[in-house]
């Protein structure tokens, strides 16, 4: 089995609001191996993207690990070291965001911006790095490049802004590329373009992935394991395939509910009822347990333990007690 590269410990994220303190991510562990692409799933303010910005080190001055850790090929990001994190992992990490425009200059030309990259991480001349950027730029399926390599940002569709940044992320070769909703803002003909182009880049780059997604249908065409997260809580962790067949967490089986699919065409599409809580409404007890259908007792009062099944597959739900359903 491959190595792990990401290991997240126990991580407790919480904002500090009007000088209290708000918990945004609970208990979070779950590891990344060495090229595995995993996906994390959760509806508007679960934490998805809490969870990618601590990895990266790059949480909002209001937010701060309170607990817990993360470590990256070996080196350990714990609370209060937020500023090292930056040199310690180094290259070793990129991300590609939802909207491009966000994360380019829009006075430098892209092709330039890529090169810049190369040329700032690693060593290499002002020529190898444009010749690089080029390389990359055709690799992530981009045509006439000389001319696009001068283009500016705004200049160019979605479509291509986003292989443009997929070609920035990789050009320094990161052992894991976290990709936040990367396709979201895209038409779905073109969504089905990007997410192929991933699959492949993680295929001949071994390039581990963070894939994040609200739509379980986009995290099933690229990933192999599914994290999914409610309320700052994993509360489910297993195979992709699993997940579609098997769901254990109510909250998992009411994502699958809500996936549009073929069988269901005509049909009135499932919405969850309720949502997610924001911050400051968040209690004890189990965090689905408000809008959970199979919701007892307890499940208002303590919150479960992240139990591992004997497959390896992890739930976090009261129903089920060492993977065996008792409720
Ligand atoms: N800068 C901030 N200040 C206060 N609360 C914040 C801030 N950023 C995020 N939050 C809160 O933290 C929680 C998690 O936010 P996060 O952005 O990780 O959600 P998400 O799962 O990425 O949602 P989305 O699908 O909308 O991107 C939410 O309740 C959100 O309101
Ligand atoms: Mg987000």
């Amino acid at each position: 089995m491959a190595n792990t590269l990401l290991a997240i410990d126990e991580l407790d994220v919480a904002f500090t609001i009007g000088g209290k303190q708000y918990p945004a991510l609970r208990q979070l562990s779950f590891e990344v191996r060495e090229k595995e692409r995993v996906g994390i799933v959760g509806e508007s303010g679960c934490g998805k993207s809490l969870t990618s910005l601590s990895v990266m080190g790059l949480l909002p001055e209001s937010a701060a690990i309170t607990r817990g850790q993360i470590s990256l090929a070996g080196k350990t990001l714990s609370a209060g070291l937020r500023e090292e994190w930056h040199s310690t992992r180094g290259r070793q990490v990129a991300m590609i965001f939802q909207d491009p425009m966000t994360a380019l200059n829009p006075l430098m030309p892209v092709g330039k911006q890529i090169a810049e990259m190369a040329l700032t991480h690693l060593a290499v001349t002002r020529k190898e790095a444009k010749q690089m950027a080029l390389e990359m730029m055709a690799k992530v399926g981009l045509s006439r490049i000389e001319q696009l390599y001068g283009e500016y940002p705004h200049r160019l569709s979605g479509g291509m802004m986003q292989r443009m940044m997929i070609a920035m992320a990789l050009i320094c070769q990161p052992k894991l590329l976290i990709a936040d909703e990367p396709t979201t803002a895209l038409d779905v003909t073109i969504q089905a373009q990007i997410l192929a182009l991933l699959r492949e880049m993680n295929r001949s780059t071994g390039t581990a992935m963070l894939f994040i997604s609200h739509d379980l249908g986009v995290i099933r065409e690229v990933c192999e394991r599914v994290i999914v997260m409610y309320a700052g809580f994993i509360v489910e962790d297993a195979p992709v395939q699993d997940i579609l067949e098997n769901p254990k967490h109510p909250y998992t089986a009411a994502l699958l509910q809500a996936l549009p699919s073929v069988e269901k065409r005509g049909q009135a599409l499932y919405t969850i009822p309720g949502r997610v809580p924001p911050l400051t409404e968040r209690g004890g007890g189990c965090p689905f347990a408000g809008r959970c259908p199979r919701a007892f007792g307890i499940c208002h009062t303590i919150t479960p333990e992240l139990d591992t099944g004997m497959d390896g597959h992890r739930v976090r739900c009261h129903l089920y007690v060492e993977g065996r359903l008792c409720g």
